[in-house]
């Protein structure tokens, strides 16, 4: 396949070689990019916008993504056009707002890029005021209830993208049906790594759902990549694995350029060129696989390759409707999404 292989390095963080290449009928489209304050969303938000894409920065933190917004606005090309609009994935009635607000814009939505995510957040935040574990309700169960509010835009503006950025942690992905809601666990590494399967799968589901109305969804995962992900100011050192985690991507772990390329890639390549979810494909930098852990391939960062997911979970579709429809049923029953517009097609 041409294009899955093309040295990261030549385009990774190039965003004037990126727009001449790609932005050819991207300009003047409408993206969401959640989580684009900061990290691989920032090099998204800004790769679409160096594009002509209308971007807006869904973020929770107003101080942080105000400035974002502007500074991307000018970043590249004094035509672009960025704008922070507040979204907490971790709070339901944070997400309905955000979608009734971007509605009330009356614009079409031509690029939805599920990106922002936490990791290995303090126990005291969960569950959240929806009764989920944090990192699920910001990864997971905010994305889905956004994917299902705007999927009408979605569908309405086609040809239309839905990206999901996907993590290697997937292979530590386990289900308990009678808690999707990973309220009965630790926010540890396996909890997020269960939450970014589920991402994987769904995204699979979304694709086959949203083929036929050319509303295409596309995986990308950064590897390990330098961003404020495992900054150690949010953890506590004594926390094992977020230590191991932060010492590697300092030391072979791609930058934020080059991790968000994969996603990007997914953004602004021709269809052709990529594979869709439904595949179970995602994706992503080479890297060698140790069997507990993916390290970046070193030797060459700048490749990109599609990658089979490991996790059995994923890989059985029929696992991966059943958790889709187990999601919608369980967001259907939170009195915000209930007392809101009606979810999916899945039966209450
Ligand atoms: N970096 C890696 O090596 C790596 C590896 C595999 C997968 N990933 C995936 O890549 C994606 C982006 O991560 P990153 O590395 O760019 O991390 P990052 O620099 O920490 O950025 C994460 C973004 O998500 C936002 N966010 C977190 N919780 C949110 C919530 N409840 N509502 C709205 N926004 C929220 C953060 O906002 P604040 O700025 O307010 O915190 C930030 O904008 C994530 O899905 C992550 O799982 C990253």
């Amino acid at each position: 396949m041409s294009g899955a292989n093309e040295k990261l390095d030549k385009l990774a963080g190039d965003y004037k070689a990126i727009s001449d290449k790609y932005g050819e009928g991207l300009n003047g489209k409408i993206a969401i990019v959640t989580g684009s304050n900061t990290g691989l969303g920032y090099e998204i938000a800004r790769a679409l916008a160096a594009c002509g894409v209308r971007v807006f920065v869904a973020s929770r933190n107003l101080q942080k993504g105000e400035p974002a917004a502007k500074e991307l606005a000018e970043k590249d090309t004094s035509k672009a056009q960025v704008e922070y609009m507040h979204l907490d994935l971790a709070s339901l009635k944070s997400v309905r707002t955000f979608a009734e607000d971007f509605r009330k814009l009356g614009l079409p939505l031509h690029i939805l890029v599920n990106n922002a995510s936490s990791w290995m957040v303090p126990e005291s935040m969960s569950p959240t005021e929806d009764g989920f574990e944090y990192q699920a309700a910001s990864y997971y169960f905010g994305h889905v209830y956004l994917t299902e509010l705007l999927k009408d835009k979605l569908e309405s503006s086609a040809p239309a993208r839905l990206l999901w950025t996907t993590s290697a942690s997937e292979t530590l992905g386990t289900i308990n049906w009678d808690n999707i809601e990973l309220t009965d666990r630790t926010s540890n590494f396996a909890t997020y790594g269960t939450m970014k399967m589920y991402g994987q799968m769904v995204a699979r589901v979304y694709a086959k759902q949203l083929k036929s109305k050319k509303v295409s969804v596309y995986m990308g995962q950064p590897g390990m990549s330098s961003t404020d992900f495992f900054n150690p100011e949010k953890f506590s050192w004594y926390k094992p694995d977020a230590t191991l985690q932060w010492l590697l991507q300092k030391f072979i772990g791609l930058t934020s350029e080059q991790g968000a390329w994969p996603i990007i890639f997914n953004a602004v390549a021709p269809e052709d060129q990529l594979q869709s979810a439904e595949t179970g494909l995602s994706m992503g930098p080479e890297y060698y696989d140790t069997g507990v852990l993916q390290m970046p391939n070193i030797t060459n960062k700048g490749l990109i390759r599609y990658q089979e997911p490991q996790n059995d979970n994923i890989k059985d579709y029929s696992t991966c409707e059943r958790l889709y429809e187990a999601t919608i049923k369980l967001l259907q029953r939170k009195p915000v999404v209930h007392n809101g517009p009606k979810l999916g097609n899945v039966g209450s």
